[in-house]
């Protein structure tokens, strides 16, 4: 009999959750203004909101930070994670940040102006903040794919390269500072970028007066992944090398190292050319901290050197992106829409075509997160209108084409248990969804990224 696929690791310690009634979780929605952000962790059972930051630790990440030096100045630790990065992605030069939007708000401070155009694979919600906080334009080039999520093109997260042309056609080159490649694509489902993809960009770059690229690499070695499972040619390659391939088309990269850097807290921004890094270096001290540990304890750069190298392991990526799939697999089961064919860092779920009687104008991916709150205590996240804020000329709402409900799986957290009962609650609320008659409208809001602090009521 041939064996079956099993868990990469054991575990070690174990943190307990509490499950609640669906009584209780429809008062507390009510008292939280119908934000899941602003529920108490202890009112949820399975907490799906991110995989940012939420991660389970390895023992050798925890040795690590006992091991951790502090000095403010020149720290061993900051030469560990430095080396390690430097391996991963050829990248010599770097500064830590205290996560990935701080790493945006130092490279932003030195090279985007105001009037400055922004091309990228749908620029995740920070990135855009950046950008036109800085009076900027974020201009979106994604592959039109991503739009259908029953598609099962394997590339969704891939550049348009034709828009991205008209992009640069129609515009100097000194007004684009940049051009973001985001890897995985989070914001169309956590969908990978071929490598074919990232040299048709280079190729444009290169030939529209030297632009350069930016990956935004939260979750690059998942897309690694992706490319040696898809793309023709890679199959046999290590992780690590189409790591290094991926990267040699950039000229820098902004981490979140709280994705696939597999630790609770952590940024950085690695440089190709020292000029670059040099001109970020004062932003960096007066937003973050000295160069050498720019927000991060010693031992955090520790645990994030260890936690690096765990994340291009073939074995904990396939544990991963395996429970993404089984989770799928049951959606597929119950006939459950999602985005197609599944992502790295979670299940995408289709709001509209899930409830396609409750109007976008009422936030239908967020009504069904909170029907999916008041049925098993499971978190999610809208992907939608309201994340999408408003335009910040005409201040009307943007409608995103795709509207979805993200259920983001934290790293070597949870069991496939876990995942039958989300895919059971799921279920549940298709099964009576006919019975979900209005949507939310907005009580208040803030001017930018609105939807951490909104406030929500019943239509
Ligand atoms: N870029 C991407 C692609 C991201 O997904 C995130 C964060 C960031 C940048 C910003 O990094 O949170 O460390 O400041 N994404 C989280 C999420 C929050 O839930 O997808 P950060």
């Amino acid at each position: 009999m041939e064996l079956p696929f099993a868990e990469a690791y054991k575990i070690k310690m174990v943190e307990f959750i509490r499950k609640s009634s669906p009584d209780e979780r429809e008062k507390w929605i009510k008292e939280c203004r119908f934000n899941l952000f602003n529920l108490k962790s202890e009112q949820i059972y399975i907490d799906l909101l991110t995989d940012s930051g939420t991660g389970a630790m390895s023992d050798k990440q925890w040795a690590a930070i006992m091991e951790g030096d502090e000095s403010y100045a020149g720290s061993r630790s900051f030469f560990n994670l430095k080396n390690t990065i430097t391996n991963i992605t050829g990248f010599n030069y770097f500064l830590p940040t205290h996560q990935g939007r701080a790493a945006e708000n130092v490279l932003f401070s030195a090279f985007v102006k105001e009037g400055d155009i922004v091309p990228g694979n749908s620029h995740f919600d920070t990135t855009k903040g950046h950008i036109e906080f800085r009076k900027a334009i974020a201009i979106d080039c994604s592959v039109q794919e991503a739009e259908n999520t029953e598609s099962e093109y394997p590339f969704k997260g891939n550049v348009d390269l034709k828009k991205l042309e008209e992009v640069l056609k129609s515009n100097p080159a000194d007004k684009i500072p940049f051009i973001i490649i985001t890897i995985t694509n989070n914001t169309v489902g956590g969908q990978p970028v071929s490598l074919n993809n990232i040299k048709g960009v280079y190729a444009l770059a290169k030939r529209y007066g030297g632009i350069k690229i930016l990956f935004d690499s939260a979750r690059f070695a998942e897309n690694a992944y992706f490319i040696k499972k898809k793309e023709d040619g890679y199959s046999k390659r290590h992780i690590i090398d189409i790591c290094n391939e991926m990267f040699r088309f950039g000229d820098f990269m902004t981490m979140s190292s709280k994705k696939d850097g597999n630790v609770n807290i952590g940024g950085f921004i690695a440089f190709r050319h020292e000029e670059d890094q040099k001109a970020c270096q004062k932003f960096n001290i007066l937003f973050e901290g000295y160069n050498t540990y720019g927000g991060m304890a010693g031992r955090d750069m520790n645990a994030l050197a260890v936690g690096l190298k765990e994340g291009i392991d073939i074995e904990y990526l396939e544990t991963r992106i395996k429970q993404v799939e089984y989770l799928a697999s049951k959606l597929d089961e119950y006939k459950i829409p999602y985005q197609r064919p599944v992502g790295g860092h979670g299940i995408f779920i289709d709001a509209k075509k899930f409830l396609p009687h409750i109007p976008v104008e009422d936030f239908v991916a967020q009504t069904l997160a909170i029907e999916l709150y008041i049925e098993a205590g499971i978190r999610g996240v809208e992907v939608g209108t309201l994340l999408a804020d408003r335009d910040p000329e005409t201040k009307e709402n943007r409608y995103p084409e795709l509207e979805f409900l993200r259920l983001a799986i934290p790293r070597r957290v949870y069991t496939n248990s876990h995942m039958d009962y989300v895919a059971a609650a799921l279920k549940n609320v298709y099964d009576r969804r006919d019975k979900i008659k209005k949507g939310y409208k907005i009580i208040k809001e803030a001017s930018i990224m609105r939807h951490f602090t909104v406030e929500l009521a019943p239509k």
